[in-house]
């Protein structure tokens, strides 16, 4: 008989065959930049997940930095928003100077941005449209790759591109690499379903398009070849880091990229996600932090490095 028994007979020897763990270190914790000054709105589906002001973001940091959290991730939302997301394209624009001062005040801090239009257009798609209102993708990938300089140049380390445009990975890393940008890395948003699990970060980052979806550029939930297959085309035009979001429901594609590529992997533990599990925990419906201890595991267990997660400081309390 095989007795698996006696290899969980007592903790320490239970904690020596641990398989995954996660560690602070693994956490990227996600910041919504608003213009203004000591702004800190929070949003009704996502407790303390707040819109903030640079200075207050500043003041978040010094938190984070005692929490052992050394990476962040900035998404903005500008006071005034046009056709073609404009004013994502200053070195005034509000994530570049947000980088500014946190690099300022904090060199160590690890920034990642998103690199997107949805949070700076009026129509609230993903880059340009064309005539008929679709996304037009080669003339996004021109803007996508001068946001990404602009980012660059103002200190981020890593560009996360989320558009989801057919070979944004290439343009960007050419224009980094043309400005002499190249030790700036890329984190591609390299499987990105449409999911209803996006919800409360439209509201947060006010970034729902006011017209029709995004499932022309988003990835359908059903396929698992095409998931594969977006990532390793990230790969192949020079992505740094891959990522797989949301994260919780797509574990079988973490554990299938994982087995195809070397690359590192990221998973984003997106806002729909959050949402529920602080939902129920409000309701007193579920043992709320082993739950969340659990989830997080289950992210390291199917493959990923890396966890995009609002849960962060939650966990950075609890390990
Ligand atoms: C696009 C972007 C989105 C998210 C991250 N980057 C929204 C979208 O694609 O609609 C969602 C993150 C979350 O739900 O927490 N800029």
């Amino acid at each position: 008989m095989t007795r698996l028994r006696r290899l969980r007979k007592n903790d320490s020897i239970r904690n020596m065959l641990q398989e995954s763990r996660i560690q602070i270190s693994d956490f990227v914790y996600p910041l919504f930049v608003i213009e203004g000054n000591n702004i800190k709105n929070e949003i009704k589906s996502m407790p303390d997940v707040y819109q903030m002001s640079i200075d207050n973001v500043l003041r978040e940091c010094e938190v984070l930095k005692k929490l052992g959290i050394s990476h962040i991730i900035l998404f903005g939302i500008p006071s005034i928003k046009d056709s073609i997301g404009s004013s994502a394209l200053s070195s005034n624009s509000i994530i570049a100077t947000a980088v500014r001062a946190i690099k300022e005040r904090f060199d160590d801090m690890i920034i990642s941005v998103d690199l997107c239009f949805c949070e700076y257009t009026d129509h609230g798609h993903c880059g340009i449209l064309d005539s008929n209102g679709n996304v037009d993708n080669d003339k996004t990938l021109e803007i996508l790759a001068r946001q990404a300089v602009i980012l660059a140049d103002s200190g981020a380390d890593i560009i996360a591109p989320s558009a989801m445009m057919d070979g944004q990975v290439k343009a960007i890393r050419d224009s980094l690499d043309s400005s002499n940008f190249i030790n700036t890395l890329i984190m591609s948003y390299s499987t990105k379903f449409a999911s209803a699990f996006y919800g409360p970060f439209r509201d947060v980052a006010n970034s729902a398009p006011s017209f029709g979806d995004r499932k022309t550029y988003q990835q359908n939930p059903s396929n698992r070849n095409e998931a594969i297959r977006e990532s390793l085309i990230d790969e192949s035009e020079g992505a740094d880091i891959l990522m797989v979001k949301p994260a919780l429901n797509y574990l079988d594609i973490v554990r299938d990229i994982r087995e195809t590529s070397l690359l590192p992997l990221a998973v984003y533990n997106v806002s729909g996600e959050y949402a529920m599990l602080r939902a129920a925990k409000n309701a007193e419906l579920i043992d709320y932090e082993r739950m969340l201890l659990e989830i997080m595991i289950s992210f390291k267990r199917a493959g990923a490095n890396i966890i995009i997660s609002y849960h962060s400081k939650e966990v950075a309390n609890l390990i």
